[in-house]
């Protein structure tokens, strides 16, 4: 085990670069194509790291996105062009992860980030001030207090910005010039810092703010927008969900449960027949509820009911493990949601067979 590792076992969560150095390693050693300025790998073996593969010595490469593969490739050859990339979607359709992986292997490092809130300032996006040094020796170099956007700029590094659409419009307009002049001026100190090469941005955004600070069009010409979907198909969701539980359950180090797989499928077809508004099957239309019912919120799910089944249940995960939790995550406004769940459990979970241990374990949690 490298110290990095070690390091890293010992962090409730590490980075995706620390997390996957051993992957990262192989795939830069045995990268034959050709890698864009300051870029550590081909953007082919970019796309390796993220949908998965194997290295040229054969070092197994996981998956981490799992969805069409075509879809990183567009995200990842907008990097290595001029124009920066948005990532667009619902909740949870892992954009946020995406942009971690993209810029852990592309510059290294996912730690360039910028969290957008209605808050964020222009300072987050520009630079600031050390005020103590700068009322004592006045504004200098050693005063200024570097954004994470300018540090990539200066580095050649990719930058993350999340949730861009929460920003207000006029500290959105701050990125204007970094991407389309890539330089960002210090008129204090009659300089600027010029973006070295390798230099991107990823923001993120949700399709559900879509009103909220709407992108300039300005803004919105600097980005290519990808768009990533909600998980095609059951079989897709229940591949990332039981991938993701595995590895958050060995991150907590949590008890080893057997089976998990019936009740992640139950979870799963749950969260999907609610968000869709229709059975499986397609034979029974559903009441959708307000929450989003997104596969990070199913992960969760099935995290904590595995941590209810290790240390109070009998170590495996039963129907009652995740009712509540299913619950939980279906009823976000206690009027109009209870009202769409109990429905949904007398007029579908009641009559399918080896269902009935979940429905009596739901049923148990209204009352
Ligand atoms: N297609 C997918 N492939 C792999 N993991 C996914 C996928 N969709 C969702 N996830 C998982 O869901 C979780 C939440 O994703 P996140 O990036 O926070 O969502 P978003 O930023 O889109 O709201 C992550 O842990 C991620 O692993
Ligand atoms: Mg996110």
């Amino acid at each position: 085990m490298t110290d990095d590792n070690q390091q890293a076992t010992n962090l409730l969560r590490p980075h995706a670069e620390q997390l996957h150095a051993a992957e990262l390693e192989a795939l830069a050693r045995t990268d034959t194509g050709a890698r864009p300025p300051n870029w550590r790998l081909s953007p082919s073996a970019v796309v390796t790291y993220l949908v998965g593969g194997t290295a040229g010595d054969g070092t197994v490469i996981t998956p981490k996105y799992i969805g069409p593969r075509r879809i990183m490739e567009v995200a990842v050859a907008t990097l290595a062009t001029d124009r920066a990339l948005l990532l667009l979607g619902v909740p949870g359709t892992a954009k946020t992860w995406v942009s971690e992986h993209l810029s852990a292997a592309i510059s290294g490092t996912s730690t360039l980030l910028v969290q957008g809130t209605a808050g964020t300032p222009e300072e987050a996006i520009r630079y600031g001030w050390n005020y103590a040094r700068l009322i004592a020796e006045g504004p200098s170099r050693e005063a200024l207090v570097a954004s994470p956007i300018m540090t990539a700029m200066a580095e050649g590094k990719i930058a993350r910005l999340e949730e861009l659409t929460r920003i207000p419009s006029d500290v959105q307009d701050a990125l204007i010039t970094v991407l389309s002049e890539k330089t960002l001026p210090v008129p204090e100190l009659g300089i600027e810092v010029q973006a070295a090469k390798g230099f991107s941005l990823i923001a993120t955004a949700n399709d559900r703010d879509r009103g909220v600070n709407e992108l300039s069009s300005a803004l919105r010409r600097r980005f290519n927008t990808v768009v990533l979907p909600l998980p095609a198909t059951a079989d897709d969701e229940v591949r990332i969900v039981t991938q993701r539980v595995e590895s958050l359950g060995r991150a907590l180090e949590l008890p080893e449960v057997p089976s998990a797989a019936d009740e992640i499928r139950r979870v799963v077809t749950v969260f999907r027949e609610l968000r869709a508004g229709v059975t499986e099957d397609g034979r029974n239309k559903v009441k959708q509820p307000s929450g989003t019912l997104s596969t990070a919120e199913a992960i969760s799910v099935i995290t904590h009911g595995i941590a209810m089944s290790a240390h109070f249940g009998d170590g495996v995960l039963r129907p009652s493990d995740v009712a509540a939790g299913i619950q939980g995550a279906v009823v976000k406004d206690p009027g109009s949601d209870t009202v769409i769940w109990t429905e949904y459990l007398e007029g579908i979970v009641r009559e399918r067979k080896d269902w009935s241990d979940f429905y009596r374990a739901a049923r148990r949690g209204l009352n």
